[in-house]
């Protein structure tokens, strides 16, 4: 039980106003999923290795085990929880589905939004550019592979959108 003294924290989650208290050394990946209940962000290393933990934090991918709550408040945040929109998958969402851009699914929160952030920057890419666009999150399942060219195939319907 930690007995420190809680600070408010208040952001804007998927465009909805969300608000919580915590002690001020809470990681933001533990906020967003102990305080906010929105599980759908894992947690891997901790240390900002894996990218599991990726998420928007204004528009930009932020490894949310690097940032303590209290950083982002005030700050918009997108989670996985974010991008389906009407019970219809987003879009990426559904590329991954198509060309099996995942297997276990750990690593998908975070790549999504790994790979929409840089789809942002970089509406067309090349294979290579995409391999290191999401080069920053470890996938122990898929080889990459499917992941690749799920985001390839999505990026012109996006740039579309
Ligand atoms: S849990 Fe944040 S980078 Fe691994
Ligand atoms: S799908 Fe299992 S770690 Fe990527």
């Amino acid at each position: 039980m930690d007995s420190g003294e809680l600070t408010h924290v208040r952001l804007t989650v998927n465009g909805t106003p969300r608000e919580g208290r915590c002690v001020p050394r809470k990681l933001l990946v533990d906020f967003v999923r102990e305080d906010l209940g929105l599980t759908g962000t894992h947690v891997g290393c901790e240390h900002g290795i894996c990218g599991a933990c990726t998420i928007l934090v204004d528009g930009e991918a932020a490894r949310s085990c690097l940032m303590l709550a209290v950083q982002a408040d005030g700050a918009e945040l997108t989670t996985v929880e974010g991008l389906a929109q009407g019970g219809a998958l987003h879009p990426l969402q559904e590329a991954f589905r198509e060309h099996h851009g995942l297997q276990c699914g750990f690593c998908t929160p975070g790549m999504l939004l790994t790979a929409l952030d840089f789809l942002r920057v970089n509406p067309q890419p090349t294979e290579q550019e995409i391999r290191e666009g999401i080069s920053a999150v470890l996938c122990r399942c898929t080889g990459y592979h499917g992941i690749i060219k799920a985001v390839a195939s999505a990026a012109p319907v996006l740039k579309k959108s």
